[in-house]
């Protein structure tokens, strides 16, 4: 892909003549308005780990401190804009960018985008943080062991993976790549989603993204 700036100054893509319009309103704009800052808090982990649940509980936490936030869940998320995607490596890795992509236009309208994916691929995590500035992605690891979530089975997909009937199954049949570095871990088959979510809130405020309230 190749960018040209044109007379106006404007960021041009000059393979398919697409050009960049500068927005008056900014990211800086939406972050004074609102009173915080603005970013993606990324929960990955196994199917069953509790990501949603903490996700849903942590994004009640920040309605009430009155933080203007938004939860993208893996499985809602199918239901729509990525509807037809599979399992594949390929379509997990679309997946991933899109919502990426999503997650960023959050931030720049001044929200906190709270993501609950299994992003199972170490890559596709990095490339949503690489896309985004300094600061402004937090990789949460729902730390749970494969037995735990397997004996939870919520949807009963585990079973389903284990007899067959379900193919390319994270932690079965097809790989989970814990995070290296995540800004945090939480050991979700030992603590209460509750208390889970409470820790998340702890670490938006050490590191200022929002204040007490
Ligand atoms: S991801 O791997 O592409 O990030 P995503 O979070 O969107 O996955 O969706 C995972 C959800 O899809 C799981 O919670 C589970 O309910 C459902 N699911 C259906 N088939 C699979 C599969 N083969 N592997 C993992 N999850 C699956």
């Amino acid at each position: 892909m190749s960018q040209k700036i044109n007379k106006k100054g404007e960021n041009v893509n000059v393979d398919t003549n697409i050009v960049w319009h500068n927005q008056t309103i900014t990211k800086q704009d939406y972050r004074k308005k609102n009173g915080h800052y603005s970013g993606v808090i990324w929960l990955t982990g196994l199917s069953g780990a509790g990501k949603s649940t903490i996700a849903n509980i942590l994004n009640q936490k920040l309605y009430a401190l009155n933080v203007n936030s938004y939860l993208l869940d893996g499985d809602n998320v199918r239901h729509g804009l990525n509807k037809g995607l599979g399992f594949s490596e390929e379509d997990r890795q679309e997946n991933i960018r899109r919502v990426g992509e999503v997650a960023k236009l959050f931030v720049d309208s001044g929200s906190i985008a709270i993501v609950a994916f299994i992003s199972p691929f170490r890559t596709d995590r990095d490339r949503v943080r690489e896309n985004l500035e300094d600061g402004e992605f937090l990789e949460v690891y729902v730390d749970c062991p494969l037995e735990e979530c397997e004996e939870r089975d919520p949807k009963g997909l585990y079973k389903k993976a284990r007899s067959g009937e379900i193919k390319s199954f994270t932690g079965i049949d097809s790989p989970y790549e814990a995070p290296l570095s995540p800004e945090i871990t939480l050991h979700s088959g030992q603590k209460e989603a509750e208390a889970c979510a409470d820790e998340l809130i702890d670490l938006l405020i050490q590191k200022q993204w929002i204040t007490k309230g």
